[in-house]
């Protein structure tokens, strides 16, 4: 499992720009699915078993995108300005290095000004390669970047860039892989732009039409130094999402889990959080309206290049999962 995911860590993948990540997905489950497809939106959609009449078409969505840069102008000595994809925080970007879609790496510098402890808005920022013309810069306006940084691996918690979702990406295909579907059809979607404001779930959740919408995604902990209250920690298991800023889960759905989680003996935490969401609440209101919920996977540092998960909470989702698309479902 470690391996899958320090795999899927290394790929860049923005938002918009998925297709790496999606051929190295589609490589992984085509030999364990019904059927696949990509939509117009480039979110990978794949099926697995056939929905019986006591069953529900339960889609379980994982995005694929992570956040990054998109180059906006080119001076005249080569130094390049971008603007952000997805919720990219200044304070993370000084010092680092970004890698381009095409394996070129740029470092991030920035205008002098300010005191020593403050950090400049994107604007001050650059991405200097090193050149000194612009005919020497190898980017073009449009180019996209993410994060460059070496996967760390420190026992049970293990550290990269894009964690946030790739982690949720391994999840679904083990799940894939692996799981029994009983009466009910698993269709996993890997979403697109969800960075940006859950775009491709949106559109996938209008053709897939399912009967229960699940998402896959990281949350954010209460166990680091003066952190913000809340009850999710790492290592503690997955966490069942009541709520977050963008969507109240159908209490019919955490009680479903909740009630799996405890019969099935696997640890998992109630996770309300306070500002941010996940594919779910595309998912939610799409069409006519879909029972949704999510499982969280703990992590710290989201959206910084160094985001910290413990592998014990990966193992116990993937366990609560396949305990909830194997059996009849009664909601
Ligand atoms: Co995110
Ligand atoms: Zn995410």
């Amino acid at each position: 499992m470690k391996s899958l995911i320090k795999a899927l860590t290394e790929i860049t993948g923005p938002s918009g720009y998925e297709e790496k990540i999606r051929d190295f997905i589609i490589d992984q489950i085509k030999d364990h699915v019904d059927n696949f497809e990509v939509d117009a939106l480039g979110n990978l959609i794949v099926r697995k078993g056939n929905k019986a009449s006591n069953g529900k078409v339960i889609m379980l969505a994982a995005h694929l995108d992570e956040i990054g840069i998109m180059i906006t102008h080119v001076d005249a000595n080569g130094f390049a300005r971008f603007s952000t994809l997805g919720g990219v925080y200044p304070r993370n970007m000084a010092g680092g290095r970004v890698r381009f879609l095409n394996g070129d790496s740029g470092i991030i510098g920035m205008e002098p000004g300010g005191t020593i402890k403050s950090v400049p808005d994107i604007a001050k920022m650059y991405v200097d390669f090193g050149v000194t013309t612009k005919k020497d810069c190898p980017v073009n306006i449009g180019d996209v970047a993410c994060f460059e940084r070496t996967f760390t691996d420190l026992g049970d918690r293990i550290v990269a860039k894009a964690m946030d979702d790739r982690v949720g990406i391994a999840i679904l295909i083990e799940l894939l892989k692996n799981a029994k579907t009983g009466p009910n059809q698993i269709v996993g979607v890997f979403t697109t732009q969800e960075e940006v404001g859950t775009r491709g779930a949106a559109s996938a959740a209008f053709g897939v039409m399912p009967d229960i919408g699940i998402a896959i995604d990281v949350t954010i902990t209460g166990d680091t130094p003066n952190a913000n209250l809340m009850e999710v920690a790492l290592g503690k298991g997955p966490a069942i999402k009541i709520k977050d800023s963008g969507m109240i889960s159908d209490p019919k759905v955490v009680k479903w889990m909740v009630e799996t989680a405890t019969h099935a003996k696997i640890p998992f935490q109630r996770e309300i959080l306070a500002a941010g969401w996940t594919d779910a609440k595309a998912i939610q209101v799409s069409r006519d309206g879909v029972p949704a919920g999510c499982i969280s996977i703990p992590c710290r540092y989201v959206h910084s290049p160094s985001e910290m998960i413990d592998i014990n909470d990966v193992t116990n989702a993937i366990k609560l999962l396949s305990n909830l698309v194997s059996k009849t479902i009664s909601i």
